[in-house]
């Protein structure tokens, strides 16, 4: 199997925030790469934008530092060429600074991509200056980071600010998650395979648990986080898409509009949430003294940094299977799958066999990214007939060798902007229709004053999330197990 690297068209991406975290971090080495891959066209450029004050020579040396730090395996002959494509111009979000400058080295006939990488208090601020100084031009897109909003209402003020100054078709919502390769398999696997989907319905699956656990705590990020908690800054994204790719219907086409229209459709059928089938956690501090309260710097907070819930989707396809969603951070191990379970077969001929729950399907999207099928087999041996389980197991590792290496999720979805591919974009309606599931969820705790359970650091997360599992008959599957 050979991975086909086709160059994109010749670009000027404006990258906004360019001095940040996630820029630095992320943005900048992942083009980096994808020209080391040869996927840059020649003509390519790339104009870093901040308020520091530096040209651009002071903008390359940060990109230097950083790609030791962040991706040190970089070719230094391949990194001077890229950074020969690179140009910085200081320019003031929303004051008048640099604008001008800004409009002089864009050029007319390639694609334009402005990717901000800045709080969203600056999307629509700067929409409308690229607007008022004509930068917008038709073959322009603007990329947003998330967290896309706090809640409906600001959802909906971020998509007026962006529509007033682009077309829905040019505004591109990231969700790292949609490029992160093994999501995208989700959707090879259920389509491009014929034996899942007769399956994959309320008469043969039983229930669905979605993870994401993370060994990280907040890190600095304890400001932004503590405004947003676990169910803000993952469910509401990352595990809402997941749990769409697992649940949509085939769309027609894999086409940008004919996925997205599926992925509402069960958003919008996302039914409320009973307060009974949450739990909330918040890790408590260790003995170094070290704890959540200690990262946000607030001893009253009452953010969770761990979740768990039962969402349920009202359509024919899935009345009655519970989706149980998880996520929290520092977790006993980092690891995301989604574990379809399929129920039990309706009648056992195998004496003394209890609830047998043998298949299930374990898509790991990380580490280890893979497919598993567990499967009930006889226990081998004489004297008696006895059931045990086994794992049909595919590590993408083993299966495909170098083939494996996938590039990071950001490089993936920055060139899909490039090429003009929205498909694993989140659309405007999307993400308001996840904040309208999500919102009132926290205004029931956050009316409440809810306090969320405290949890061990390195465990599975508070008592709490076990009970609600519990009480369904079911069981977790071990992070880290
Ligand atoms: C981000 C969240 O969107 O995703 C972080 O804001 C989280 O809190 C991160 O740690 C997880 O991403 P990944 O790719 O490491 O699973």
């Amino acid at each position: 199997m050979v991975s086909r690297v086709i160059p994109v068209n010749p670009f000027d991406l404006v990258l906004f925030g360019a001095t940040g975290d996630l820029a630095q971090r992320k943005i900048l080495p992942g083009l980096y790469h994808r020209f080391e891959v040869g996927q840059m066209p020649e003509e390519a450029r790339i104009i870093g934008t901040a308020r520091s004050d530096m040209d651009s020579d002071g903008f390359r040396d940060q990109i230097r530092a950083s790609m030791n730090e962040f991706a040190p395996a970089f070719k230094k002959d391949l990194l001077d060429q890229f950074l020969s494509r690179v140009e910085y111009v200081p320019v003031d979000a929303l004051g008048k600074a640099g604008w001008a400058e800004l409009a002089k080295i864009l050029r007319p006939d390639v694609v334009r991509a402005f990717y901000l990488s800045v709080g969203p208090n600056l999307f629509s601020g700067i929409a409308q200056r690229l607007n008022d100084h004509d930068l917008a031009t038709p073959d322009s897109r603007i990329v947003v980071e998330k967290p896309f909003g706090h809640d409906l209402a600001s959802a909906k003020a971020l998509n007026e600010g962006l529509r007033a100054c682009f077309e829905e078709h040019q505004i591109y919502r990231i969700d790292h998650y949609l490029g992160k390769e093994t999501v995208q398999n989700l959707m090879a696997l259920r389509f491009a395979n014929s034996l899942f989907e007769p399956l994959w319905n309320s008469t043969h699956v039983d229930h669905v648990q979605i993870t994401v656990a993370e060994t990280v705590g907040v890190g600095g990020r304890g400001a932004y986080y503590d405004q947003s908690g676990a169910m803000r800054d993952m469910i509401q994204n990352h595990l809402v898409q997941l749990l769409c790719l697992t649940a949509m219907e085939p769309p027609s086409k894999f086409s940008p509009n004919a996925v997205r229209d599926e992925k509402v459709k069960v958003i919008e059928a996302l039914e409320p949430v009973a307060q009974a089938d949450i739990a909330r956690g918040q890790y408590r501090t260790d003995k170094s003294g070290d704890g959540y309260l200690d990262h946000v710097e607030n001893p009253a907070s009452r953010t969770e940094s761990f979740i768990a819930l039962k969402a349920h989707i009202g359509n024919w396809r899935w009345a009655g299977v519970p989706f149980y969603l998880r996520t929290g951070k520092r977790l006993r191990a980092r690891e995301s799958e989604i574990a379809v379970f399929f129920r039990d077969p309706p009648h056992t001929i195998f004496p003394n066999v209890g609830p047998l729950h043998g298949n299930v399907l374990v898509i790991r999207l990380q580490p280890d990214e893979g497919i598993t099928l567990r499967t009930t087999i006889k226990e081998p041996g004489q004297g008696g007939f006895r059931l045990s389980d086994v794992a049909l197991d595919m590590s993408f590792a083993d299966a495909l060798g170098d083939e494996s290496q996938s590039p990071d999720a950001y490089e993936r979805l920055v060139m899909d902007v490039i090429r003009g591919d929205q498909t694993l974009f989140m659309r405007g309606d999307e993400a308001e229709a996840a904040w309208a599931w999500v919102d009132p969820i926290v205004k029931g705790w956050e009316e409440r004053g809810d306090r969320p359970a405290r949890y061990d650091q390195g465990s599975s997360g508070p008592e709490e999330a076990l009970m609600l599992m519990h009480r369904d008959g079911r069981r977790w599957r071990q992070i880290g197990g």
